[in-house]
């Protein structure tokens, strides 16, 4: 009984919604969904009647077409109603819609006509010995619209029909789609661009919104064109066998059809075409959304005739829906290698252009709130492009009471550690970046790498088996791996001698300069010159640890935002744990240089072209000892350029700017001064 009422509520709910769809569709031409996101509403509720048959609502929009026409225009009535096509979406579909026709034409070969499915507006055409007469619109399939006036400028389309082959009928209803070519389109929107009037959101919209108007000059100024599909009457008979026939008869009359058009001996070569055409499609002068497959014969059209609104002798078959409903069941955080905290959507599965997506990223909590996304809401997930699906829209209409919304949370939920967002980012981080399990394998390889605590020989392949053993849950763990020489003796591959050398290489790592230490902690905009700059302004960690907003914001090279990560990664708790343990196990360096005794103190050096007797490496590091800063390009502010073997255009805007240049002896002279010999 509950369940029943909650059919019928959802029943009623899905008709209230598609009614106003229909209504923005086919009256007032300003549809506010994609036509697929229609489908899906459409799909969900018919799957709900089939499963649920007695409680189908009178009012239910799968067995009617349209909208009502709009008052302004005149109503026809159509003599052969404009009926709809029913929907494939894949092989399974195609050939049970095959199947279907077989079994009522048992014994007999069937040959299928295919034709692309024009994404435009259908119409009807009168003709009277040969003089078009009226243009009708579909309107609700029974009764239209007269738009005559504006469907006499359409340029493609004959105003009068001759043949040289074929009489004229006395009558002659013919049925197809108006559209605008994507060239056209394309040209209509530039130009309603440049002079500052809306443009079209696509073909089309701009199809419709053209066909609808009451002004003839504005439709005449339309690139529009239309596209022959079928006869609906014809006086005398016309006498033809196919609907391939059909079209070729329509042509010679003056009509365009199609760019494309098969005739199939099996629907095996049918799905080929498919899969040919959802290849070329882009190639194609039109919109398309499908092909229509139509039984050939018009005898056996007539055999199979109609069910409800849709013929039994076509279909459409659709491209795959890139774009399915499904709903959200959780949403989840996920903390990445370098923190970053990613909510991702936990979905009810649904098969989303032959793939089925479970998970979906929603990047960050901007996007939460853009989207208005909460947990229990019906999303339309659809996959951009390839590969990445993602949640396009939400659908307030099916929210349930109890749908929840989603905050950041304030703690990381692998580690516990405070979670930061300072104000202008716009992804959240743990700030846990020396203790979260998420983060850890990022921070060991920052660690241990050259310009951090160097500890040569720890390399991904070690990294990765200490992990599997569990010897490693933070850096902490590297300088207590000695206590475990059995178990990495037991590694596989790793000998006495790989592993003395890699116990040599972290003992020699103990004694390192505050920068270095500071650069290996891997704070989040901290890198090597920084980690220097922070090591000279502070001198000791202690100081560093302690030091307020203010006091980092001051430091040469410390911008708004670091100094915050850097104030947070010192507030962490675990962070804090592992520093001590890191002190403990005896990581120790000289005081640095205080700044008052470092020569060249905030300057700015700038290297270029090739040093021949050391690296660029070697000679940034000994600038930097001395307290210099060294950059990547040439201003007004850089004190020295040290120009190598073919120097370019750093050097040349040196001599523009009257800047100092030192060659590489001149340099290595200076450097001697000071005490800077090479290593
Ligand atoms: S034949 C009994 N052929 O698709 C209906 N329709 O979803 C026979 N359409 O309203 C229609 N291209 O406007 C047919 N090559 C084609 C078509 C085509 C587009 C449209 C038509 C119809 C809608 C059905």
């Amino acid at each position: 009984m509950t369940q029943h009422a909650d059919v019928v509520a959802q029943m009623r709910q899905l008709i209230q919604i598609l009614a106003q769809h229909n209504h923005a569709y086919y009256v007032l031409d300003q549809p506010v969904i994609a036509d697929s996101e229609y489908d899906q509403l459409f799909h969900q509720l018919k799957a709900l009647e089939q499963q649920y048959p007695d409680l189908i609502q009178a009012d239910t929009p799968t067995n009617k077409v349209g909208g009502q026409p709009l008052s302004k225009f005149e109503s026809v009535t159509h003599a052969v109603p404009m009926l709809s096509l029913g929907n494939v979406f894949n092989q399974d579909e195609l050939f049970a819609f095959a199947r279907r026709a077989e079994e009522r034409l048992p014994n007999q070969t069937i040959q299928y006509d295919v034709e692309l499915k024009f994404d435009g507006l259908a119409i009807s055409l009168w003709y009277a010995n040969g003089v078009l007469v009226r243009g009708v619109t579909r309107g609700d399939g029974e009764t239209g619209e007269d738009i005559t006036h504006n469907v006499k400028t359409i340029r493609n389309l004959p105003k009068i029909l001759s043949s040289a082959e074929y009489s004229i009928p006395e009558f002659l209803e013919v049925r197809g789609e108006v559209l605008m070519p994507k060239s056209g389109f394309e040209k209509l929107n530039a130009a309603n661009l440049a002079k500052g009037e809306k443009t079209f959101a696509n073909p089309r919209n701009a199809a419709a919104g053209s066909l609808r108007q009451l002004d003839p000059k504005i439709a005449a100024s339309r690139p529009l064109a239309f596209y022959a599909y079928g006869i609906a009457q014809c006086v005398p008979h016309h006498g033809l066998n196919t609907m391939s026939e059909s079209l070729d008869w329509l042509h010679q009359l003056g009509f365009a059809v199609g760019e494309r058009h098969f005739v199939c001996d099996s629907i095996q070569a049918v799905q080929e075409v498919y899969e040919q055409i959802n290849q070329e499609r882009s190639q194609l002068s039109v919109e398309i959304d499908g092909l229509v497959i139509k039984v050939n014969d018009l005898k056996q059209q007539q055999q199979l005739g109609f069910l409800s609104r849709e013929p039994r002798w076509a279909t459409a078959y659709k491209f795959p829906a890139v774009a399915a409903l499904t709903t959200v069941e959780n949403i989840h955080w996920q903390v990445g290698r370098t923190g970053t905290l990613t909510p991702v959507a936990r979905l009810n599965p649904v098969a989303v252009g032959g793939v089925t997506v479970s998970n979906v990223t929603l990047h960050n909590i901007g996007e939460i709130h853009r989207l208005d996304v909460r947990i229990g809401d019906t999303v339309s997930v659809y996959r951009s492009g390839d590969v990445i699906p993602k949640v396009e829209k939400v659908w307030p209409e099916f929210r349930p009471a109890e749908a929840e919304t989603v905050q950041l949370p304030a703690c990381c939920p692998v580690c516990d550690s405070p979670v930061v967002m300072p104000e202008g980012e716009a992804l959240a981080r743990c700030s846990g970046g020396l203790y979260c399990a998420a983060q850890r394998i990022e921070a060991i390889r920052h660690f241990v790498s050259r310009k951090a605590m160097d500890i040569e020989g720890l390399g991904d392949r070690w990294v990765e088996s200490l992990l599997h053993l569990n010897l490693l849950k933070d850096v902490s763990d590297i300088y207590h791996l000695h206590e475990h020489r059995e178990a990495l003796l037991k590694i596989e591959k790793m000998g006495e001698k790989s592993v003395q050398n890699l116990l040599d290489a972290i003992e020699r790592s103990k004694k390192t300069t505050l920068g270095a230490f500071i650069y290996a902690l891997g704070i989040r905009g901290v890198g090597e010159t920084t980690a220097r700059m922070l090591a000279n302004t502070f001198q000791t960690l202690d100081a560093l640890r302690v030091a307020n907003l203010e006091a980092l914001k001051k430091t040469p090279d410390v911008g708004d935002i670091t100094a915050e990560w850097i104030l947070d990664f010192f507030q962490a708790p675990h962070n804090l744990e592992v520093l001590d343990r890191l002190l403990a196990a005896g990581i120790h360096w000289d005081a640095p240089l205080a700044p008052t005794r470092q020569p060249l103190n905030g300057e700015s050096w700038v290297i270029t072209g090739t040093l021949s007797k050391m690296g660029r490496d070697e000679a940034t590091q000994m600038l930097q000892a001395l307290g210099a800063r060294v950059s990547g390009s040439v201003s007004s502010k850089t004190k020295c350029l040290v120009a190598g073997e073919k120097a370019g255009s750093k050097l040349e805007k040196a001599e523009k700017l009257g800047i100092p240049v030192m060659n590489e002896d001149q340099f290595l002279s200076l450097m001697a001064e000071y005490g800077q010999t090479q290593g």
